[in-house]
């Protein structure tokens, strides 16, 4: 069977890592969060003042900026670190994720980003996910899956995630700002978020992730038996 590059985006919340980590671990191919790069971006810029407006500063900052994945045993996926500072926690706390939108419509940012993402596919055999996977990053990845969810399904789902180490969270405030991000994601000028022609939509709305995982696995043999 060929080595083959599967391209995963959708909109935020929609249980895209779920089903790229379930498809890496299945078909021992290397996964990766394109959102955990965003939102290190995020931080660093955050931990120092940024300037968002100001290019000189936002050039000045990726050059100090180096990203990393390791695998973590304990959890069987691999932590995203900062200059060699594990930051998977603070990744996924409010600040950056309410932040985390803006700064990735910077076109410096992307640039910075999509390059190193490139790097990691060169030798295929590689499930990514994210907003611009199959569009801008590999506009040749043999599978494309464009995954979609109703908001109310999303936002439960979020709620119970974030709920645990945040107890005073409300399901208005997840809404909001799931909303807010696909409208910032889908109409920045580079590379928005949007359905490749070619990529296969998946609703998970009304399926477990058994389910979901069954029908991109089908999906990803057929293109790995292709000519
Ligand atoms: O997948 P996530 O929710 O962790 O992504 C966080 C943000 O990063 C998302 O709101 C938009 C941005 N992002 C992006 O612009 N392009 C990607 N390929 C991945 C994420």
């Amino acid at each position: 069977m060929k080595k083959i590059i599967i391209a995963i985006d959708g909109f935020s919340s929609c249980g895209k890592s779920t089903l790229a980590k379930q498809l890496a671990k299945e078909l021992n191919y290397v996964f990766i969060d394109t959102g955990a790069m965003y939102r290190a971006i995020t931080l660093f810029f955050l931990r120092n003042n940024i300037d968002t407006n100001n290019t000189e500063q936002i050039n000045n900052a990726l050059k100090n900026i180096s990203l990393t994945f390791k695998y973590n045993i304990q959890k069987g996926s691999s932590d995203m670190y900062l200059n060699n500072e594990n930051v998977e926690l603070q990744i996924r706390d409010m600040p950056v994720t309410q932040n985390v939108s803006l700064v990735s419509t910077i076109k410096e940012v992307r640039e910075f980003a999509v390059a190193q993402q490139q790097q990691m596919g060169k030798e295929k055999g590689i499930v990514m996910d994210g907003r611009d996977i199959g569009t801008t990053v590999f506009p040749d990845a043999e599978l494309k899956i464009f995954v979609t969810s109703n908001i109310d399904v999303r936002v439960d789902r979020r709620y119970k995630e974030l709920v645990i180490t945040n107890p005073t969270i409300t399901k208005e405030a997840i809404k909001e700002n799931l909303l807010e991000r696909d409208r910032i994601d889908s109409s920045r000028a580079v590379s928005p978020l949007k359905k490749a022609d070619d990529a296969i939509e998946l609703d998970n709305s009304f399926i477990t992730r058994e389910e979901q995982l069954a029908i991109a696995l089908q999906w990803a043999k057929e293109k790995m038996n292709e000519e």
